[in-house]
């Protein structure tokens, strides 16, 4: 028989993600809809094992929807890959009563609640805040619109230096090994080329289309590159290609934390309250230690084990689209 869940905790773990702040308004509200006691645990896991926990109300998240970053904070927490450290964390969890978990973080945070809940008596849900966009079983994460937006944005105003000057630019995102904010963001700013993780780029096929491009005089070309690419990031990719191309001017952008920050986009404070409201539904139903994802506009639940493992794939079509487009 499952146990009904009547103290439910929440905590943010991992890189902070814009919109966590939805997702955990939407949890601490759904649950006192139901009449359950509600719990923010401080610094994800950190919190927990240092018994960093206080009751929330409804009060306690108000005004928190538009804010980027976690009034919960986070922590990546060494500690609870230790047996010991888990075992500290159920015990803070026992006291208080609380008999349920929302995750809210990347596979790193999942791959936590999975252990805790195969070895204490605690069902978790994991909700995907990153921006990276790198979990497999939805079709969002929280964070990843604004991350990307924020990408554009910044890509879109270096464009006017690198038109005015004739230059070649190189922007690296971030996304860990990810490539989908380089993705996204290099094909909404026109991008030549895309650099990314889950696919192999032939660098001579790509001094080779830049020196053929020098020849027409078309100097201006943007290169988005993930930070997990094959090469090691913007700087070694200018590194190999500039002796190659003695004509043009290269010039490095890394963008940095800039895109882990600001104000969650419309969607993402959408996709943060939609899955915040279905993780407390699928507490109170019995629905435990599941993922909760958003597919093809419909919640979508698979093992929290799964959405450890599995890492999402960039499509065939995509990469075609940027190449036909960047002609
Ligand atoms: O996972 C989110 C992320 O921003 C990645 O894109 C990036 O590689 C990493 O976190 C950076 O981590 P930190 O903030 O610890 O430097």
């Amino acid at each position: 028989m499952v146990k009904k869940v009547t103290k439910i905790g929440v905590l943010t773990s991992g890189g902070d993600s814009p919109g966590m702040n939805a997702a955990i308004r939407a949890v601490v509200r759904t649950g006192i809809y139901h009449g359950l006691e509600m719990y923010g645990i401080m610094r994800g896991y950190q919190g927990l094992i240092e018994d960093d926990i206080a009751k929330m109300e409804t009060r306690s998240v108000a005004n928190i929807i538009q804010r980027g970053g976690t009034i919960l904070k986070t922590a990546r927490c060494k500690d609870f890959y230790e047996y010991e450290g888990r075992k500290k964390a159920y015990k803070n969890l026992k006291k208080r009563g609380i008999n349920g978990l929302v995750v809210i973080g990347g596979d790193g945070s999942f791959r936590g609640a999975v252990k805790f809940s195969q070895e204490f008596d605690i069902p978790c849900i994991g909700l995907a805040g990153t921006i990276d966009k790198d979990i497999h079983g939805t079709d969002f994460t929280i964070g990843f619109d604004t991350a990307v937006n924020t990408a554009v944005e910044a890509i879109d105003k270096i464009r006017d230096t690198m038109d005015a000057h004739d230059r070649v630019f190189i922007i690296e995102v971030m996304g860990r090994d990810a490539g989908y904010i380089a993705l996204h963001s290099g094909i909404a700013t026109g991008a030549e080329n895309i650099l990314i993780p889950e696919r192999k780029t032939d660098i001579k096929d790509l001094v080779l289309s830049l020196q053929e491009k020098e020849r027409r005089k078309k100097l201006v070309n943007l290169i988005v590159v993930a930070e997990g690419d094959g090469f090691g990031g913007a700087n070694e990719v200018q590194k190999i290609i500039q002796d190659e191309l003695p004509n043009s001017e290269i010039r490095v952008c890394i963008l940095g934390h800039i895109q882990r920050g600001g104000a969650p986009s419309c969607l993402d404070r959408l996709i943060a309250s939609r899955m915040g409201y279905h993780a407390v539904e699928c507490l109170r139903e019995g629905r435990h230690n599941v993922f909760v994802g958003i597919l093809n506009n419909k919640m979508h639940y698979i093992p929290l084990e799964n959405a450890v493992k599995t890492k999402s794939k960039i499509s065939d079509e995509w990469m075609k689209i940027v190449k036909i487009l960047a002609s």
